[in-house]
This record gives C-alpha cells, sequence and structure tokens, in this order.
C-alpha cells in the first residue's frame, strides 16, 4: 500500500509535482484577488489540487464547514456535504454547486444508523473527510448538567470518531487517504462557561493524535485544525454579543476574527498532498491568539 493521498505510483506523485509548481506560480495573482475580496469562500480561481478527489464535510450548511465544501469543490474535489440543517444546506449546495461538484446529503452525523447509509450510498472510499460539525452552547459551569455535557460530547467527539473509524475503513483498505478533524483553540485553553466545550475538542484533538498512529501504515493521514475566533452563527446562538466579540478581538494579536475562507484554506491544505508527511498534528489558526500575553 502506498501513502499518498488519493493518488498512486510515480505517475501521479509527477501529477502533483506539476500542480504543486502550478500553484507557487499563481501566488501572486492568487494574493491580488484576495486583496479584491474575491475569494470569500475559497479560492475559486485557484489552483485544482484535489482534482479527482471525493470529499466528504460534515456540518457544511453554514459557517466554516461551508466554506471548506467551498474550497474543496473549488479545489476539484467531488464533495459530498451533510447537515441536520436541510433548508440552509439546500442553499449552500446550490451556492457552490455554480463553479464545483457538490451533492447534500441531510444527516445527523451523531445517528450511527444515518451515517452507514450515508456512506454505503456512497459506494467507494472518501479520499478526504471533514469533521467540522458540532454545537457549543454557552452553559455556565454551575448551570451544567451531565446530560449537556453528554450532548457535547456526542457530537462534537462521539460523531466524529464513528465516522473517522467507518469512513477510515475504506480509506485504509484503498492506502489513501486524509482526514481533517475541526478542533478549537478551546482544546487549548480554558475558556469560561465553555467547560464541555473545551473538553469536547481536547478529545477530538487526542483522538486525532491516535487515529494518526492506527492509520499512518495505511497511508491514511490524520490531522487536525484549531481555529481561533471565527465570527459565524455559532457564537449568536451560543448566547455571545458584539461586546463579546470586541473583548475577544482585543486579545488577538492580528486584532480580528478570522474569516471561514481562512480557515477553510488549512482545511484544503491537510486534506491535500501538500502535507502528504503532515499526520497526528494540530495547525493552529487563531490570529496569534494562544502565544499572546
Ligand atoms: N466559529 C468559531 O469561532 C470556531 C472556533 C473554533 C472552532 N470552531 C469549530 O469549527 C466548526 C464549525 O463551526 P462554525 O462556527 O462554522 O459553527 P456553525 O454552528 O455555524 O456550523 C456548524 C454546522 O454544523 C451543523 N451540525 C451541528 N450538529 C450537527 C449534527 N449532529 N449533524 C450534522 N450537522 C450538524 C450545524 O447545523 C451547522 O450548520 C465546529 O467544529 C466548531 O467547533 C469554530
Amino acid at each position: 500500500m502506498n501513502g499518498m493521498d488519493g493518488a498512486s505510483g510515480t505517475e501521479a506523485a509527477q501529477d502533483m509535482d506539476a500542480m504543486d509548481r502550478a500553484a507557487s506560480d499563481s501566488t501572486a495573482s492568487d494574493s491580488t484577488a484576495k486583496e479584491r475580496g474575491a475569494d470569500e469562500t475559497g479560492g475559486r480561481s485557484g489552483p485544482k489540487r484535489l482534482a479527482g478527489r471525493a470529499a466528504l464535510v460534515t456540518g457544511a450548511a453554514r459557517g466554516i464547514g461551508k466554506a471548506v465544501a467551498a474550497r474543496l469543490a473549488a479545489e476539484g474535489a467531488r464533495v459530498t456535504a451533510c447537515d441536520v440543517q436541510g433548508d440552509l444546506l439546500a442553499a449552500a449546495v446550490a451556492e457552490i454547486g455554480a463553479y464545483g461538484e457538490i451533492e447534500g446529503r441531510v444527516v445527523d452525523v451523531a445517528d450511527h444508523a444515518a451515517v452507514a447509509e450515508l456512506l454505503a450510498a456512497h459506494g467507494g472510499p472518501y479520499d478526504v473527510l471533514v469533521n467540522n460539525a458540532a454545537i457549543a452552547p454557552r452553559i455556565a459551569l454551575d448551570e451544567l448538567r451531565p446530560d449537556d455535557l453528554r450532548e457535547v460530547l456526542r457530537v462534537n467527539v462521539e460523531a466524529a470518531v464513528f465516522l473517522s473509524r467507518e469512513a477510515g475503513r475504506a480509506m485504509r483498505a484503498a492506502g489513501r487517504g486524509s482526514i481533517v478533524n475541526v478542533a478549537s483553540v478551546n482544546a487549548l485553553r480554558g475558556q469560561p462557561d465553555m467547560l464541555h466545550y473545551n473538553a469536547s475538542k481536547a478529545a477530538l484533538v487526542s483522538a486525532t493524535q491516535t487515529l494518526a498512529v492506527e492509520y499512518a501504515g495505511d497511508g491514511v493521514r490524520v490531522n487536525a485544525v484549531c481555529p481561533g475566533s471565527t465570527w459565524t452563527e455559532i457564537w449568536e446562538e451560543g448566547g455571545w454579543g458584539e461586546e463579546d466579540r470586541a473583548r475577544f478581538t482585543g486579545r488577538i494579536p492580528l486584532r480580528r476574527f478570522a474569516r471561514p475562507d481562512e480557515i477553510a484554506a488549512v482545511v484544503a491544505f491537510l486534506a491535500g498532498n501538500d502535507a502528504s508527511y503532515v499526520t497526528g498534528h494540530a495547525l493552529v489558526v487563531d490570529g496569534g491568539l494562544t502565544v499572546g500575553m
């Protein structure tokens, strides 16, 4: 078995070299496009580094997951986007479908039977799996009930672990694949009112390390990305407002929240061959938040 993601043999390696050269050649025009704001949902005019790959992205109806689905589709992947919010997912799929190959599936990732059905319907292996779906209710420690903690662990950890294992079987059999778990800087630091969420993301980083070691021999890489503050609906639904946003912004050395497409770009890097020697890593993307004083 070989360790290349979604490609095998010398020919594919040469193809990837050519794509890498094309990617570096396009750096100047990409950054100009970014300044114009033409790049918001994922580098549509960039290189097709994921051409021929099949990718599954969870929680893709909005926010970071939608940006990841957009980015992977823009890079040439055939994307399966899943979410529990059907209407929002349909809108996201329609938007991304204008420039990439994408299908939407309404699936609760914590429902093991539904996930098994999703994987069976796909048939062959996914080359890329992005475990992005999560919940993040704001609950003061004194109010936290065992059921609250269980529910957050069920969606944020259990679902990602079993989806990685089940999708991982076909990846391992094929000898290739890349799994990216969307964790958080909250895995590394303690944020008040968020113990349940922080613990879930720390568990996801730990699961990432173990899966990476378990799957490395079969050519499957497993990494995590740890985003910092990224303003999406998850904040508003969690009960955080503009005051909180200003307070958090003040602590970020880059002095702004991330845009979802900035997280998606790093996920795409970990998903593809540019990260062919990266496994078991938790890549922090936080504008300097966790290294500041
Ligand atoms: N926004 C941030 O500041 C931030 C920071 C660090 C990490 N993250 C992580 O990034 C990821 C995306 O966050 P976001 O800010 O885009 O959140 P979001 O709430 O905007 O998006 C999450 C999506 O997941 C879906 N989802 C939730 N439970 C699901 C389930 N059981 N099955 C299928 N889909 C489900 C939701 O419907 C939603 O569309 C999450 O893992 C989150 O923990 C976010």
